[in-house]
């Protein structure tokens, strides 16, 4: 069991580390474990925890606290975020400090009961421009929803000049040395958590990080992996970088046509389709067989593609399974304001095409236009409605017409 450790004067790291876990929220692997950070703040007139642990560690979390002060001088417990990784040990520690106020974002508010099992927890709720201030110590609280729960915020104590950031700038990387310049590269660490939990949310993060470019920032506590402070805005700067569209192509958007065959059916429509959309001198469209496509590539033109149209013929009544990953990696996209489409070639019962609508339908993406269905082989009339509904799909994604059809 290790120490509570010294971030800066009267400010101390009371998390735990878990190094034998290898798979974290069911989607991310953890090559080397992962942390779950906590922090306590000493002042004259009290003490301030921020977050708590996984339950299952919170022994060591109680003795690191217990070394620290006694129970009753804790006067606040900030949470950031409510997933069961920070707030495990909370219940117990309300329990142990009860005269403890927790601090919470509004969002949190139904979700506390729920995760605390209990009642009688005194909360307050702050957003952004909120201060909390104790012994000479000020907390201004941020307002960071998503990243990664509806609920997640951030806090800076002013007189330190650390963030308090939540899930934000995190990695899942277990290094008992705990500070960015002490630790092994964690670098693939910082951008796959990056990848799996903030990038859902691009939009948020960008306004989280012109909060945060607020801020005179010299150290990042975070809730996972090293500490960041050495170069805290080198890290910001990654952030806003990945969370930024570049326009790469003068404002052109890119629908991107993905499609799998056994007959060359729906590959057929898929070509027609494209030409109808290349018409567009403002769109660039792109044609894949979903069958060759490796899922790191599928996100990354997925992420590119304002519009995206996805062709499968029925096969024993469903979608074949390279279908099914594409729409699986959806998950880890921010899918506002993307438009979608399907179509695909069948034989008798045509139930792929419906699947996959109702899929994108479900995942909040625009899907302006009826799916084109073809029975068996194409005829040319056939392929040249799909060149006019490449065409259409096309104005929908330049604007025309969505509010009617939506
Ligand atoms: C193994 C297999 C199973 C199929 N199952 C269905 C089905 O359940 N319902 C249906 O409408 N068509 C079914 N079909 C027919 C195909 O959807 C149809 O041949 C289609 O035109 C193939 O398009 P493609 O050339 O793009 O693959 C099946 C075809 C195959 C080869
Ligand atoms: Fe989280
Ligand atoms: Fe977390």
């Amino acid at each position: 069991m290790s120490r509570a450790v010294e971030v800066s004067k009267d400010i101390y790291y009371i998390g735990v580390s878990d190094p034998d876990i290898r798979t974290f929220d069911i989607i991310m692997k953890t090559a080397n474990g992962t942390t779950y950070n906590a922090y306590l703040i000493k002042t004259v007139d009290g003490v301030i925890i921020l977050d708590t642990v996984k339950e299952e560690f919170s022994d060591e979390f109680f003795s690191k606290v217990e070394s620290l002060c006694s129970y009753d001088e804790i006067k606040y417990i900030i949470m950031h975020h409510l997933e069961p990784d920070h707030s495990g040990a909370l219940p117990e520690l309300t329990k142990r400090a009860p005269d403890a106020k927790v601090f919470i974002s509004p969002m949190a508010q139904p979700m506390l009961k729920s995760i605390a099992k209990t009642d009688n927890m005194k909360f307050e709720t702050v957003w952004t421009n909120k201060e909390l201030t104790l012994g000479g110590k000020t907390l201004k609280f941020l307002s960071t929803p998503n990243l990664h729960w509806p609920e997640t915020m951030s806090s800076y104590l002013v007189e330190d000049k650390i963030l308090f950031s939540g899930d934000v700038f995190g990695s899942h990387y277990y290094d008992n040395r705990l500070f960015d310049d002490l630790v092994g590269d964690f670098n693939y660490a910082f951008k796959y958590y990056y990848d799996h939990i903030m990038r859902p949310f691009k939009s948020d993060v960008i306004r989280a990080l012109s909060l945060y470019e607020t801020l005179d920032i010299e150290t990042i506590c975070n809730l996972h992996g090293p500490i960041i402070r050495k170069n805290p805005s080198k890290y910001m700067e990654l952030y806003k970088k990945w969370s930024s569209t570049e326009d790469r192509l003068h404002g052109k958007k890119i629908i991107s046509i993905f499609y799998v065959t056994s007959y060359k059916n729906t590959k057929n429509m898929a070509h027609s389709i494209y030409e109808g959309v290349e018409a567009d001198e403002n769109l660039i469209a792109n044609i894949y067989d979903m069958t060759a496509l490796d899922e790191q590539n599928m996100i990354t033109i997925l992420e590119e593609s304002t519009g995206i149209l996805i062709g499968s013929p029925t096969i024993n009544g469903d979608v074949p399974k390279p279908v099914w990953d594409l729409l699986s990696c959806m998950m880890l996209l921010e899918k506002k304001g993307k438009f979608g489409g399907c179509f695909g070639s069948y034989g008798w019962s045509g139930e792929a095409v419906e699947m996959m609508n109702s899929r994108l339908k479900a995942l909040k993406f625009r899907v302006p236009l009826e799916p084109m269905k073809i029975k068996l082989i194409p005829t040319k009339e056939e392929l040249h409605n799909c060149y006019v509904y490449g065409v259409e799909f096309g104005e929908m994604v330049n604007g025309k017409m969505v509010e009617m059809t939506l």
